[in-house]
């Protein structure tokens, strides 16, 4: 059960995982901000759908790893709704490349949304969960960023800096009863990433998952659900793999 009357931001809620948070959040009865950064029509259409549902839903164009951007992001929701309890920093990236031909560029690209980006809305919002005494985060990391990944380098560096960073906030802000934790999707159809990769990688990547199926985003977004709930107050600096049992 969530807290009634409660407001989040999901960062990167126009399609994919990001998306389904957002659904599923405003199911349980909470406002969401859908942010995103250029996919003004499909942010609309979550918006749309949430509405049609009987939810509450603001799409709040923005991009996080823009120090501006992100502060602006988070005004506009409590502009909107005069409050914050949650924040899903799910924004990400890729920018896939083999250490070697990897350019500072790449690195620094997804660097900036995955991880800066995270910082950035955490900073913002903070301040309002402290002085409610209660609140949410929830950073979405990867698989990626407990085991590595070939290719991966940037965004396995991003992956893990979250968890790190999940942790040290979690410490800071425990004793205003304020929850920071992080979710390790393993691969998730979600239309996005994992759908882009070609069949052959698909089907050995398969191959290495016990469950024998890529995962969902809607089981993403009920671990989400989860740690928003009244049920999860004690759970705080955790990093909670949903992965079909890849890493196990
Ligand atoms: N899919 C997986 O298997 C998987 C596994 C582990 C972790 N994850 C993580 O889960 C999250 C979502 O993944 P996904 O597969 O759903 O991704 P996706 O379909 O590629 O969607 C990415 C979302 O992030 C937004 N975004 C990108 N850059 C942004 C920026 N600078 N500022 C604000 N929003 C930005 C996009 O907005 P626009 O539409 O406007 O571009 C989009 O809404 C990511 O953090 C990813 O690393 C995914």
């Amino acid at each position: 059960m969530l807290a009634p009357g409660q407001v989040a931001l999901v960062t990167g809620a126009s399609r994919g995982i990001g998306a389904s948070i957002a659904r599923r959040l405003a199911a349980a009865g909470v406002k969401v901000g859908v942010n995103y950064h250029s996919n003004s029509d499909a942010a609309a259409q979550v918006v749309a759908d949430i509405t049609a549902a009987g939810g509450a839903a603001a799409s709040l164009g923005g991009d996080v790893s823009s120090e501006a951007a992100a502060e602006g992001v988070v005004k506009q929701v409590l502009e909107q709704w005069g409050r914050i309890d949650i924040l899903v920093n799910n924004a990400g990236i890729t920018r896939d490349r083999l250490l070697l031909r990897m350019s500072p560029d790449d690195w620094d690209q997804v660097l900036a949304v995955d991880l800066r980006g995270a910082f950035l809305c955490t900073k913002f919002v903070m301040p309002h969960l402290i002085r409610q005494r209660r609140g949410r985060v929830i950073n979405i990391s990867s698989v990626v960023g407990l085991s590595g990944n070939p290719g991966q380098a940037n965004y396995a560096a991003a992956k893990a800096g979250l968890v790190g960073f999940t942790k040290a906030v979690a410490r800071e802000v425990a004793s205003r009863n304020v929850t920071v934790n992080a979710l390790a999707p393993g691969f998730i159809a979600s239309g996005g990433m994992v759908d882009a990769l070609p069949e052959e990688t698909r089907r050995q990547i398969l191959g290495r998952i016990p469950m024998g199926r890529f995962g969902t985003s809607e089981e993403v977004a009920e671990a989400v659900v989860f740690l928003c709930s009244e049920a999860a107050g004690y759970i705080t600096g955790q990093v909670l793999t949903i992965d079909g049992g890849l890493i196990a």
